[in-house]
């Protein structure tokens, strides 16, 4: 699979989460938002290192700049959301608002620069979409430390 398609995957991967939180039992909601973490921090993680550093050839710096502040606004709440994950009467406003981030933001991506990156040739991305998605499962452990770490239970 090309990495843009991978991206787009990943996005309607957490789209499905944010669905599926509406229907999932309340004891099952911790788990998901584990769920919740791991996928947005892979895809975040993914695009930092690999996507945006070309994007910022095809696209305004600010945008990107703005872009990464967004991906910090997810982790904000992401960290939070881990930190309240057992609270049921909290962690639906923070899922709630979590998604609204998140879909303003997959929307702009898939709108003002994904089509951009695809008329690329794939090799701009260096490594292969699959060699990329395995060094980003990687680096995601960090970032999941990182979040969990910020967010003692
Ligand atoms: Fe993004
Ligand atoms: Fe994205």
């Amino acid at each position: 699979m090309n990495l843009i398609d991978v991206l787009i995957q990943q996005h309607r991967d957490a789209e499905a989460l944010f669905e599926a939180w509406r229907h999932t039992p309340d004891e099952e909601k911790p788990e998901l938002c584990l769920r919740l973490a791991e996928t947005l921090t892979l895809h975040t993680t993914l695009e930092e290192r690999w996507v945006y550093p070309v994007a910022r050839t095809v696209v305004d710096g600010p945008h990107i700049d703005f872009a990464v502040e967004e991906h910090g606004e997810m982790m904000q709440l992401l960290s939070e959301l881990l930190r309240i994950r057992h609270d049921a009467r909290r962690r639906d406003a923070t899922v709630r608002q979590l998604e609204a981030v998140v879909a303003q933001h997959m929307s702009e991506e898939e709108r003002e620069v994904l089509p951009r990156l695809r008329k690329m040739d794939s090799g701009v991305f260096g490594p292969s979409s699959d060699e990329i998605v395995r060094s980003a499962s990687d680096a995601r452990r960090e970032a999941m430390r990182q979040l969990e770490t910020s967010a003692p239970v």
